[in-house]
């Protein structure tokens, strides 16, 4: 049997984030540079129900039946044989490959889980439908981030630009005319449980004022469709700018992101924000294809260890 393969895109949050686990909407879209791929092979000598991953970035190399059950490729793996009514699956080895930045808002964890349930699904010979790929990756989601949105699972399972509201059905939507954005990482590991645990506690304690933050994030989310729509992208660098203060007064920004986005608009970036759960992890800045050069090199000298410049299009 030949060996069957899948890939998944990163992603990046444009506007909306923290806000859209509060049912706000939130616009992000896929990062075709880096991307997961899974390939599985099938065994025929082993015995039946042995899978073996292998994922030699970060030097695993375990039977699936040894990693813990809350595992996250475990719950990718369980979940894609119990959709399939399979108890006993054909012996196999899943690898896993990565050029996505772990616990950088690049959405590392949900390209996994996509890629590895969408090829899993291939290799069991019943290929999962988009809407069935996506909701298995957010069963594993809620392992990785406690309480998920579902951006993350939609838009890389779409690879392309969505326009999320929790719980509703995805919509996709046209981008008028094409746009550059560099992403700025920090290099500071951001746990989404983390900031979204951390941000959790204070609107409970204070529900009102966060609320108001979470409505306004909602509405700059809602103009930047309609920007995006026109074919005015232009006008997205103010409301990034203003996106950006929402999440400073949620508290999720950190002093590596404020350096970066500082940076970013000195080297004429038309705006910039954090991007993602915060506190550390990713921003992005809104570049023409003539700028994107000079705000990556404003953003490697203000400590980014690295950056992405990539084209949003349909
Ligand atoms: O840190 P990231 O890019 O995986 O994004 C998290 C986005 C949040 O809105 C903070 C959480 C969520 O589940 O939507």
């Amino acid at each position: 049997m030949p060996a069957i393969s899948a890939t998944a895109p990163g992603k990046i949050i444009l506007f909306g984030e923290h806000a859209v686990v509060y049912g706000r909407p939130a616009i992000a879209v896929p990062v075709h540079q880096v991307q997961a791929r899974v390939m599985i092979q099938a065994e025929p000598r082993n015995p039946s129900g042995c899978i073996r991953i292998l994922a030699q970035a970060v030097n695993l190399d375990v039977w699936l039946a040894d990693l813990p059950r809350e595992d996250p490729l475990v719950s990718a793996v369980r979940g894609t044989l119990t959709a399939l009514g399979i108890e006993i699956a054909p012996a196999c080895t899943i690898r896993i490959s990565s050029s996505i930045p772990v616990a950088a808002g690049l959405g590392s964890g949900a390209a996994v889980s996509v890629a590895t349930i969408r090829a899993l699904s291939t290799f069991l010979g019943q290929a999962f439908t988009d809407e069935q790929v996506c909701s298995l990756a957010y069963e594993v989601e809620k392992i990785h981030h406690g309480t998920p949105s579902g951006i993350d699972n939609t838009v890389i399972t779409y690879a392309r630009p969505v326009y999320f509201v929790r719980g509703q059905p995805i919509e996709v939507f046209q981008v008028a005319r094409p746009f550059t954005i560099v992403i700025g990482d920090t290099g500071i590991p951001s746990p989404t449980a983390q900031s979204v645990g951390d941000l959790r506690r204070r609107w409970q304690v204070d529900p009102t004022t966060y609320d108001t933050l979470f409505d306004a994030a909602g509405l700059i989310a809602q103009a930047a469709r309609l920007a995006i729509e026109r074919g005015t992208p232009e006008e997205l660098g103010p409301l990034m700018d203003q996106n950006h203060a929402l999440l400073q007064e949620m508290g999720v920004s950190s002093l590596e992101l404020e350096r970066l986005v500082a940076a970013a608009r000195l080297a004429g970036a038309v705006g910039a924000k954090l991007s993602g759960g915060g506190q550390g992890g990713n921003m992005i800045a809104l570049a023409t294809p003539e700028s994107a050069d000079r705000i990556t090199e404003g953003l490697m000298a203000a400590g980014a260890v690295r950056t992405i410049v990539t084209e949003v299009r349909n």
